[in-house]
């Protein structure tokens, strides 16, 4: 055996055994015999990564991908120094790069697919992680992941399919068969909620003829569409009929979960509002992305209201663990769990960019409600809208703003259907305030009512 090669060996073994500064010295001493051998750059690279030391292990990482572009290992391990070093983008670029050179690495689509997903683009992910199917039929890590994104974004018919394939490739794959069984129970009642609301005569509640300019309903009528990424799907079909009467169905783009009829009672409540001069701000308790919102700041912006703010009160980092001893109907709730609700304030501000509306109309209450809505720099509000799904949420929300609801404004609940805890709520706050306006339903989940009387 060659120097170079017994050399080699030792630095392996002790790169193995995790003694990385002698493996660094033996990698360091085999460079001087060839400068330009791509692995042993690499193998150095990695080491330094280990040791933190990122200058060298970048310098060489790059190096060993400049000496072998096409060595897909090289590309990966500079991905992950990447996304140690919190360069997301640059992970991302270099492993899309990775792939046009070398298109047949189902590793690397599936690679990039999981930097995706730790960024919670579920979108992208599967997109990537079908790609790796794709090269690799039988690849069940792939269709594990893919499977954990599609359940995260209530693709359940889909998140079904996919553990189901995983386990006819592994039938021991871990938690594949909880997730298959978690996931028969939920399309189950799906399916039940589907029906409900097709079945029921409230479905198509909420019809109203918007007596407006036409240029403005235009355009409100269009960012409606795109606030429920709904423009190019077929108004009679099945599945507009899903994402906008029910608003369970949602798409990885859209930037509400609450369906056009929601929306139009929203622009419906706002302009009411507007005609018969009723004081106050708009507010959203619950955002998420911030579609709602944004078609609030539309509406205002579209009848040149100046004097109202929108507000928008969210954590924008999810929802609140229950706490069962203050309010025990949350006890069942796992919406916390629940990453698709982690969304940053700065993409929702992005959000309202998007769409030409970000100004200072529009006011950010970051926090959880029981900490932000008691102090709550608002003296008034004319649309009250509750999106924040579970009793503690929707309870901190009436009972710190209903107060603040003008005499003729409009409070909306949206989970009231839907979700068992969230009408408790209401049902509770009415009844310790005697309310007695008459609640009118939007679709099978949503309902309004308009105050009469204050408590
Ligand atoms: C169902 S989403 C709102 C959907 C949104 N209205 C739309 O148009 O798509 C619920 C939101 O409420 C927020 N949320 C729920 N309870 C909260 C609390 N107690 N404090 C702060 N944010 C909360 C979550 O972070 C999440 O963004």
């Amino acid at each position: 055996m060659s120097n170079f090669n017994i050399l080699l060996n030792s630095a392996k073994k002790e790169h193995e055994k995790g003694n990385f500064l002698g493996a660094k010295i033996l990698y360091i001493r085999l460079l001087e015999f060839e400068p330009n051998n791509p692995d042993i750059n690499h193998f150095l690279g990695v080491i330094y990564s280990h040791l933190n030391d990122k200058q060298n292990a970048y310098f060489y990482l790059k190096k060993s991908i400049e000496i072998a572009p096409n060595n897909i290992y090289f590309y990966t391990n500079l991905a992950k120094l990447l996304m140690l070093d919190d360069k997301t983008k640059q992970a991302i670029q270099l492993l899309i790069e990775a792939i046009e050179k070398n298109p047949d690495s189902a590793e690397t689509c599936f690679n990039l697919a999981n930097i995706f997903k730790m960024n919670n683009n579920y979108h992208k992910a599967i997109d990537y992680y079908k790609k790796a199917i794709q090269i690799n039929p039988n690849y069940a890590d792939a269709y594990n992941n893919m499977g954990l994104c599609q359940a995260e974004y209530w693709r359940s018919k889909d998140a079904f399919e996919s553990f189901k394939k995983v386990l006819e490739l592994n039938p021991n794959y871990p938690n594949a068969k909880r997730m298959y069984h978690v996931l028969e129970d939920k399309l189950v009642d799906e399916e039940r909620i589907i029906n409900k609301y097709k079945t029921s005569n409230i479905f198509s509640k909420f019809e109203y003829n918007f007596d407006e300019n036409e240029i403005i309903a235009d355009y409100l009528t269009l960012l409606k569409k795109c606030l429920s990424d709904t423009l190019r799907i077929d108004e009679e079909s099945v599945e507009f009929e899903k994402v906008n009467e029910g608003g369970i169905i949602i798409s990885f783009l859209a930037e509400t979960m609450i369906g056009i009829k929601r929306l139009n009672n929203l622009h419906y409540c706002i302009v009411e509002t507007i005609k018969n001069n009723i004081a106050g701000d708009l507010i959203e308790t619950g955002v998420w992305k911030g579609g709602a919102t944004i078609l609030m700041r539309a509406v205002l912006k579209a009848y040149n209201i100046k004097d109202k703010l929108v507000w928008l009160a969210d954590s924008f980092e999810g929802l609140p663990m229950p706490n069962t001893e203050l309010y025990p109907a949350d006890t069942n709730s796992i919406w916390h769990n629940m990453k698709i609700f982690n969304v940053s304030i700065d993409d929702v501000k992005n959000n309202f960019r998007n769409y030409g509306l970000l100004d200072d109309q529009v006011k950010f209450l970051k926090g959880w409600f029981k900490d932000t809505l008691p102090t709550a720099p608002i003296e008034k509000i004319s649309v009250l809208r509750l999106d924040g799904d579970m009793y503690e949420s929707t309870m901190d929300a009436m009972k710190n703003l209903y107060p603040k609801l003008s005499i003729g404004g409009y409070v909306i609940i949206d989970d009231w259907g839907i979700i068992p805890n969230c009408n408790q709520a209401i049902t509770d706050y009415r009844k310790l305030h005697n309310i007695q306006e008459k609640i009118e339903f939007i679709d099978f989940s949503g309902i309004y009512w308009k105050k009469e009387v204050d408590i």
